[in-house]
């Protein structure tokens, strides 16, 4: 880096000061590498036990471990900076494959915070600022404890939801210390007095664990909302949000169903200005009947929802998507009033609307087709003359092949016919079987935009997949 940098400067003579800033930041950078990552090896089993780890467990041939590793050296030097006790660490997953097995590791690049016997997944964003949040959140305790009336209304302002416990000791706070200690990897647990709270703030008992979300509160009943755990899980999300792959794929974890408003956020028409809103005014004003079930939001744009069930939604429109089984529910007449669009998604709940897509055989037969069709599609569009080759060749052999068959004298030998049928039964379903498994992914997990990085995306994506089927945390011994 510091080469580069000082062959640059010596390339341009102009705005030298700015390449002597640079040189030097790359000369701290470099300086800086080495303390800041530690290289694991098999010992790190044995000298970890002490300490908190935050460990990137790499391929050294894979693409996103590259990208990830300018970013992990900038993790390492904000933790170390920041004081943070969490030491940052990179261990090759191909060489010491056995310790990274018995860590859990499935794909690259994981990302895990092992603490004491605990080890907790990274599957956000693979940013600077994420990643180091995600460590300052993990390492610290699994509840923070809002002394006064001032720290909990900071803490308002900071956080969209907030889950605090509210009360003395008691086996309610034991089971949300458990919660809690499992559950940080998705967001921050409070707890506080009743004194702490805002005078508006009235709770039927005490104790009591309540979040604080959508400019209201809401109670966790055991008798109504099943285990603390699950309705934690369900409840992390603001009642309405702005939804992208990445939101969806995180939702997929809540197990609600997801009603989108598919608009245009640079269409300032009424139409989809009058959907956004009825939508936000269901959130809210009918949270009774749908929270348990649903999750509200819009989407920008049709791309993405459009690859996800291979057709074309309008814009704007309503779409309700069921992410554990990929069906998906469009309404059948118009969506106008909020008299129509309560009546649609009350269908879905109690069953009466018609399910399209899903993960049956047709679907996937479908979805090889649909991807199949979008690759070539992408190579064409970002380079027709690579397209031409690439498909044009072998259709080219393929017909003079038929051609010499079809002109030739002798019969096709029957049983041969019936040979290659079968095999070729056989190569589908093989197909099938991965592309059920990608095509899951695809649903959960986000996608890029960029033709040319789709490739690399659905690496990823698969990865995460395996990951999802990983407990979120594990006891590493
Ligand atoms: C969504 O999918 C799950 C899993 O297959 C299923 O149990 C549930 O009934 C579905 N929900 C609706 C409303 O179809
Ligand atoms: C389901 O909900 C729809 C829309 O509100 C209603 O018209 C229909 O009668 C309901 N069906 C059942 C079986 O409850």
């Amino acid at each position: 880096m510091a080469r580069a940098a000082a062959a640059a400067a010596a390339s341009s003579s102009s705005s030298s000061s700015l390449l002597i800033l640079l040189l030097l930041h790359a000369a701290v950078l470099a300086s800086l590498s080495g303390a800041v990552v530690e290289d694991l090896d098999q010992t790190f089993k044995e000298t970890r036990v002490n300490d908190i780890w935050l460990v990137d467990f790499y391929a050294p041939w894979c693409g996103y471990c590259k990208k990830l590793e300018p970013v992990w050296y900038e993790v390492g030097a904000e933790l170390k900076s920041s004081g943070s006790p969490v030491r940052v660490g990179k261990m090759d997953a191909t060489a010491y494959s056995g310790m990274s097995s018995e860590f859990g590791v499935r794909g690259y690049p994981t990302i895990k915070l092992l603490k004491g016997e605990l080890a907790y997944n990274y599957k956000g964003p693979r940013t600077k600022d994420d990643i180091v949040e995600f460590a300052n959140r993990v390492s610290g305790p699994a509840v923070r404890a809002l002394p006064s009336n001032q720290m909990f209304e900071h803490m308002m302002k900071r956080h969209d939801v907030l889950f605090v416990y509210v009360g003395g000791e008691s086996p309610l706070k034991e089971k949300y210390i458990d919660v809690a200690t499992e559950l940080i990897v998705y967001t921050y647990f409070f707890s506080a007095s009743e004194e702490a709270l805002p005078e508006s703030v009235s709770l039927p008992e005490i104790p009591s664990v309540v979040v604080f979300k959508d400019g209201s509160y809401f109670t966790y009943d055991e008798y109504e909302d099943g285990s603390l755990s699950s309705w934690i899980n369900k409840e992390r999300f603001q009642g309405y949000l702005q939804i992208d792959g990445f939101t969806l794929y995180e939702l997929g974890d809540t197990g609600k169903l997801v009603a989108i408003a598919v608009i245009n956020d640079k269409d300032p028409s009424e139409e989809c200005v009058r959907l956004k809103s009825l939508i936000q005014t269901v959130a809210k004003d009918y949270r009774q009947h749908f929270n348990r079930d649903f999750q509200f939001g819009h989407m920008d744009g049709s791309d993405y929802i459009n690859s996800l069930i291979m057709g074309e939604v309008k814009v704007p429109s309503v779409i309700i998507l069921n992410t554990s089984n990929e069906q998906y529910f469009l309404p059948d007449g118009p969506t106008d009033s909020l008299e129509e669009l309560v009546g649609f998604i009350t269908g879905v709940l109690n069953g009466s609307a018609q399910a399209y897509g899903g993960d049956g055989i047709v679907q996937r037969v479908k979805r090889v087709a649909f991807d199949a069709r979008s690759t070539i599609l992408s190579v064409f569009r970002s380079s027709p003359v690579l397209g031409c080759f690439l498909f044009g060749l072998p259709l080219g052999v393929i017909s003079l092949m038929c051609y010499g068959i079809c002109t030739a004298d002798s019969e096709p030998d029957v049983g041969d016919m019936e040979l290659m049928k079968r095999e070729g039964l056989t190569d589908e379903e093989e197909e099938e079987e991965e592309e059920e498994q990608r095509r899951a992914a695809q649903l959960e997990g986000p996608e890029n935009d960029d033709d040319d990085e789709e490739e690399e995306e659905e690496e990823e994506v698969e990865e995460e997949e395996e990951e999802e089927k990983a407990p979120e945390q594990k006891k590493t011994d």
